[in-house]
């Protein structure tokens, strides 16, 4: 194993090291400052701009109220327009990632208990453990802007999602890819079920597909999913919803052993490089899990089942990808096409002529292909 990555920084007494944290696999960054109430926004975003880290000494809500400052100076930089969507979609990612290296700049050290010896600090605690592991012993130093992140999962989790469709809330863990938009649940609510026998959910994520499987009355489900942090989620969310029988959840790439009558999957749905580990449920490089799941699914149908494949056209319009190398793709899989259900995405950057990317989201069509193997 390797040892945990390590930052180093200047204090009066001479220079502290401690472990450094990052789910975004960020690298710790070379040169730190110690930074308080003092310290003004602009010499932050300054700092920030260049590189400088600032290791975070003073109130933390005012550590808050720094960050957002910085974050509206790099707001009001003025925005490059692509000339085509996929210019645009471009330009946003490289626009995201250069304000996530910026924002990550402000850091909060962490006790070896997750807690921050900052005035007006929230506990952390718990939002720590649920996404960190328990308490490992070390002092730590982490981004504001990650420590955020894991604050509201940390609420998410609490709240919950309400799934209209299963009647019931499903609590998504950090790092687990949440249903908030949920209309591709709907098209499996929707779409009549080809057995009750047995479903495979290939990529459960939180588990939401399988229970509403469950709920529609398949009797008996296989998901799967790499992730250790899906798998602990998904197996959360169905023992409190009274279908940790039914449903069995196993860690698998793609698909677990034997056939099923029915074999659903929702793969992450454009196809480019995910700028952290926490992108793998949305980005999907050389779409590897949509053609794992097309090239796999004739070896995992019983005669005459249905694969279920929910994807977005989201790519398509964005020029990643086209709705000919779907086609294709499925063909070469040795699949046809014997159905497909569509609905509109309902979430509120559909409508946000703001948003750069726009034109593409407001053309969105999620569908659920059914396709049987020839
Ligand atoms: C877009 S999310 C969908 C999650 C869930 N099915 C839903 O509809 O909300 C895709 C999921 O596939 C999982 N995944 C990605 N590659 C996988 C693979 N090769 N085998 C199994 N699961 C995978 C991810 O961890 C993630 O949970």
């Amino acid at each position: 194993m390797t040892s945990p990555a390590t930052l180093t920084w200047p204090e009066a007494d001479g220079p502290r090291t401690a472990r450094w944290r990052s789910e975004a696999a960020v690298p710790p960054p070379k040169r730190v400052v110690v930074a308080d109430d003092r310290t003004t926004a602009d010499s932050a975003y300054r700092l920030a701009s260049e590189g400088t880290a600032l290791l975070w000494h003073g109130d933390f809500q005012n550590a808050r109220q720094l960050l957002q400052a910085v974050t509206r100076r790099l707001e009001r930089k003025p925005r490059k327009q692509g000339a085509t969507p996929l210019d645009a979609f471009n330009l946003h990612r490289q626009t995201q990632s250069q304000r996530a290296r910026t924002l990550g700049m402000i850091l909060i050290p962490l006790d070896a208990d997750y807690g921050i010896a900052l005035r007006r600090a929230p506990d952390v605690r718990q939002a720590c453990i649920e996404a960190y592991g328990p308490a490992s012993g070390d002092a730590s130093v982490v981004s504001l802007r990650e420590l955020l992140g894991l604050i509201g999962a940390h609420e998410w989790r609490k709240k919950g999602v309400e799934i209209a469709a299963l009647g019931e809330r499903i609590h998504p863990h950090y790092g687990v890819f949440s249903p908030v938009r949920g209309e591709y649940v709907d098209l499996v609510a929707r779409t009549p079920l080809p057995s009750l026998e047995l479903a495979f959910d290939i990529g459960t994520g939180t588990g939401v597909l399988a229970a509403l499987l469950a709920k529609r009355g398949v009797r008996k489900i296989v998901a799967t999913d790499q992730d250790s942090r899906a798998l602990a989620c998904a197996r959360e969310n169905l023992a409190r919803l009274g279908y940790g029988e039914q449903v069995e959840i196993v860690q698998a790439d793609l698909f677990p052993d034997g056939r099923a009558p029915l074999v659903v999957c929702n793969p992450p749905w454009v196809p480019a490089r995910p700028a952290s580990p926490l992108e793998y449920a949305v980005y999907d490089p050389d779409s590897r899990m949509l053609l794992g799941f097309l090239n796999g699914l004739a070896n995992h149908l019983t005669p005459d089942g249905e694969g279920w494949l929910i994807i977005s056209d989201f790519a398509e319009h964005l020029g990643l990808r086209t709705r000919e190398w779907l086609l294709a793709a499925i063909d070469h899989a040795g699949l046809s096409v014997v159905g497909r259900e569509d609905i509109r995405p309902r979430h509120p950057k559909a409508s946000d002529q703001n948003d750069p990317l726009y034109v593409a989201r407001a053309a969105e069509l999620t569908s659920l292909w059914r396709l049987k193997a020839r």
